[in-house]
């Protein structure tokens, strides 16, 4: 908390909670947002009536601010050819899809990604995908995608170049905000990770060298939506590795952040490519990926990686806080909790922590009406079991859905 962070009775604390707030001149009218959740419905890379209406529905149901999940800022940067990625062929459809969310009371954040050397792409332009040192590419496996090569420096300033166009293009078709992803093992989290970086240039060794890739592009966006336009940033507080990003580090990383202008950091954890169960918890998604995966290959793979890789982590509310807090402490900027907030208890707990939003995953696909819900009833508590079984609807051909309600 802050110094001057009042101490909020449990109900001043939700009162806060449901009160109007402004994130770099934006008016949120509330403090929930919807966290980026890869939606899988834009087949071809198109965004479908599917995706109109699942964030219709999040906007009917109260939500401050929706975000689309993962829009990737080149073709490249995909992790499959069914994202979106940002480009002037989709600017009628994007405007369609952010005015109706608009109409239906919500704002509209996107999530800026770019998987860096993790693709299964098989559209891939480049020979291989690309991150900051030549490595193994698990995800592309099943595609004979084995490999992923080093980014010269060339590429590296193709990539900030992307960020920048991406950003114009996001703000010109109507998003109200930007939210940069920093974390969960994509792109420019393999750049800040001691584990993955293994650069002997100005991008790797170093704390600052492996952030300078990731400050670039937070200058090149801000740069490209100018001082008064929001821009968040979602991190990785932990990688959940032996010689990954950790929770010491990701305090300094909050505070190059902060120092550089962002306005928001998401305090989120793990990664999709080493260790993804520490950024759920719950119920292990192996046996689902397992149940699911065609791919021979690909199954061997899981079945010989899968026990190290997805690791169990019992399931407990607020599972980021007490690191989370110490983010708090550490910056000025706004912050956004997230993992596991899913009551009004909660929301109140995270308020008076002196959090400024809350973002919400895997409540709010159990139940888009949460927000409203929630607002009406203060002994709210979401329906989510944890269960994860969204998390294996991923590659699902109606897109992500909750299994049990
Ligand atoms: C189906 C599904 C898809 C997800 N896709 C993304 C994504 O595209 N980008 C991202 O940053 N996080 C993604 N996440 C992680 C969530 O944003 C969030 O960090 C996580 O679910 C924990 O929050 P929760 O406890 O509120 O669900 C996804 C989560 C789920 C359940």
């Amino acid at each position: 908390m802050t110094p001057n962070t009042p101490q909020l009775s449990r109900q001043q604390a939700l009162d806060k909670c449901f009160s109007p707030s402004t994130l770099n001149g934006l008016e949120l009218k509330n403090r929930l947002i919807k966290a980026g959740t890869f939606e899988n419905m834009s087949p071809a890379g198109r965004p479908s009536a599917a995706l109109r209406e699942f964030h219709g529905r999040l906007a009917d149901g109260g939500v401050a601010m929706t975000t689309i999940g993962y829009c990737a800022v080149a073709a490249d940067g995909r992790l499959n050819e069914n994202m979106l990625y940002m480009h002037d062929g989709l600017r009628e459809e994007l405007s369609e899809l952010v005015a109706e969310i608009h109409r239906r009371g919500s704002k509209v954040s996107g999530q800026m990604g770019h998987c860096g050397g993790f693709s299964k792409n098989r559209e891939l332009r480049a020979r291989r995908p690309k991150g900051p040192s030549f490595t193994l590419n698990g995800l592309g496996f099943a595609h004979g995608m084995f490999f992923a090569s080093a980014m010269t420096a060339d590429d590296i300033d193709t990539m900030v170049q992307q960020y920048h166009q991406a950003a114009v293009f996001m703000k010109s078709v109507g998003f109200d905000a930007l939210e940069i992803h920093f974390g969960h093992g994509y792109g420019l989290c393999q750049f800040i990770s001691p584990k993955t970086n293994r650069r002997k240039d100005e991008y790797g060794g170093s704390l600052d060298n492996r952030m300078r890739l990731p400050l670039r592009v937070l200058a090149a966006v801000r740069d490209a939506v100018g001082s008064d336009f929001p821009i968040l940033g979602k991190i990785s507080m932990t990688e959940g590795v032996r010689g990954g990003i950790h929770y010491d580090e990701a305090v300094e990383i909050s505070r190059m952040l902060d120092r550089a202008g962002i306005d928001a950091i998401v305090c989120s954890g793990g990664t999709s490519t080493m260790n993804p169960m520490i950024m759920f918890r719950g119920d292990n998604i192996l046996p689902t990926l397992l149940a699911s995966e065609r791919n021979r290959l690909m199954k061997l793979v899981l079945k010989l990686a899968g026990k190290s890789m997805f690791r169990d982590y019992p399931y407990h509310d607020l599972y980021f806080l007490e690191q989370a807090k110490r983010i708090r402490e550490a910056v000025d900027c706004q912050l956004v909790y997230i993992g596991g907030a899913t009551s009004c208890d909660n929301f109140a707990d995270l308020m008076a922590a002196g959090f400024d939003y809350i973002q919400l995953g895997r409540s709010l696909l159990s139940d888009p009406e949460l927000p409203n819900r929630s607002a009406r009833d203060a002994g709210f508590r979401s329906r989510c079991l944890h269960c994860n079984e969204c998390v294996g609807t991923i590659e699902s051909p109606q897109g992500i859905y909750c299994t049990r309600f």
